[in-house]
């Protein structure tokens, strides 16, 4: 006897005797017969009983089975036409190792999102969240395996900051020992400090931002790729970043192809490079769809759904306006108010996946624009201390793991992306 995952089973040859461990998703008991479907961290397998081939305790054993019940089957596999996947284990010995009490999401119950989220510790336990999983985490494997043969180096940065990367509205405050001390909204400063000594640095960690709006792509924590490198400009920088996001792409469609089926998702393969579209042009085409808005603000939530709505691959949207972006931001030296910066878009209504750019590498022309903008010097104190000691040209990015995981997903709400959202109204389970 052989103990294996259900993917394995689905493998083996008709007759092999076969050990499974797993939870139960469904039963039915026809009569003598007894089919219940098992779920284990692969995959789900149909499994039946029948008396006169299962002993006698197993059989009141798979009778008894509660659904999510953890259990043990021991049986025979065998090729049948009317199982899911073509294959089931005929019960020689069924055990159950942990009871389950009656499971609280009814067909009824299954109807409100909100209730399955308030009970988010057991309604993971589905298919579709599974899949959801599984991509995020090819997307996140991607990701190292990406960075390492491009030869970036992994670092860590605290989540106890000081300073505001994006601005002072979106900080979470902690008491830190009775001084003021913030969750980080981004590592990029440590990722800046860190490039002089590394040259390429990437980081995955949490990310922090009390944004109160409630949209289907916002969350107050989510995961977030940072990487920076040293002696790059905003071009190497957005190569960069398709690179990556291709990559993700091709994986997930190479790896995934069973939980995008589950999820009903079907996702075109990406073309390098990807599309730039200049700001300027997204003002034109907001004007067109009758949504003007004003130079220098930043593109407004719809328009930015209508013009990733008329893609069906991702893109740029480059060149923001200073107004709209944070004060660490180049400009270009015959377009002041213009920076060299950009917002990675997904198609199909997705919307921001990242946003990257070049930064300041000079300490006067940083101080500058801190002062201009009221910023407060102190707080920036170590991160003006980097452009006195050798700081080349470098350039950017920060993409979300969530967003990324819920475009490739094709969710409606980004906190299906995350296994326990965080939002304005959620920190339980
Ligand atoms: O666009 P953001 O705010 O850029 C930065 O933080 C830069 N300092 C990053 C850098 O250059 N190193 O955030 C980067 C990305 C967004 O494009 C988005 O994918 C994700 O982080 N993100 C969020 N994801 C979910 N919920 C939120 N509230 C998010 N805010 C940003
Ligand atoms: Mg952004």
């Amino acid at each position: 006897m052989l103990f294996r995952s259900i993917k394995q089973v689905f493998g083996s040859e008709a007759g092999e005797k076969v050990e499974v461990k797993g939870w139960v998703a469904t039963k039915n008991v026809i009569g003598g017969l007894v089919f219940a479907i098992i779920r284990d961290g692969t995959g789900y397998i149909q499994v039946s009983a029948k008396g006169g081939v299962t002993p006698p305790d197993s059989m009141d054993a798979i009778k008894s089975a509660t659904k999510e019940s953890a259990v043990s089957v021991e049986g025979v596999v065998r090729a049948d036409g009317r199982a899911p996947g073509g294959k089931e284990i005929s019960v020689r010995s069924f055990k159950v190792l942990s009871r389950a009490e009656t499971w609280p999401i009814t067909k009824t119950a299954a109807k409100s999102a909100s209730y399955l989220y308030d009970i988010r510790h057991l309604s993971i336990r589905s298919r579709k969240v599974a899949a959801t999983m599984k991509i995020r985490n090819e997307v996140v494997g991607a990701t190292f395996d990406y960075f390492r043969e491009n030869g970036f180096t992994l670092i860590s940065a605290p989540s106890f900051v000081q300073a505001a990367v994006e601005g002072g509205s979106t900080l979470f405050g902690v008491d830190y020992f009775g001084k003021k001390v913030f969750l980080s909204q981004s590592a990029q400063f440590y990722e800046e400090a860190a490039l002089a000594a590394l040259e390429k640095v990437w980081i995955y960690q949490p990310a922090f931002r009390a944004e109160k709006s409630r949209t289907p792509k916002h969350l107050t924590e989510f995961w977030m790729i940072e990487a920076e490198q040293a002696f790059a400009d905003q071009s190497d920088n957005m190569s960069l970043q398709e690179g990556l996001l291709s990559f993700m792409t091709q994986r997930v469609i190479q790896n995934r192809a069973d939980e995008l089926k589950v999820l009903g998702r079907v996702i075109a393969e990406t073309v390098l490079p990807f599309e730039r579209v200049p700001y300027d042009e997204v003002r034109e085409f907001a004007e067109k769809q009758g949504l003007p808005f004003e130079w220098g603000e930043d593109v407004p939530t719809e328009v930015e759904r209508l013009v990733s709505l008329s893609r069906d691959k991702p893109f740029f949207i480059t060149d923001y306006p200073l107004s709209a972006r944070s004060f660490y931001h180049m400009t270009y030296p015959d377009r002041p108010k213009v920076t060299k910066s950009a917002d990675l878009i997904a198609p199909e209504g997705f919307g921001e996946l990242a946003t990257g750019g070049q930064r300041i590498a000079s300490y006067e022309v940083l101080m500058e624009r801190i002062k201009s903008q009221d910023l407060p010097t102190e707080a920036f104190g170590w991160y003006l201390d980097l452009r006195k000691y050798g700081m080349p040209d470098h350039a950017g990015f920060g993409m979300g793991v969530e967003r990324v995981t819920r475009w490739l997903a094709g969710l409606k709400h980004i906190r299906g992306a995350s296994l326990f959202p965080r939002t304005t109204t959620r920190v339980s389970p």
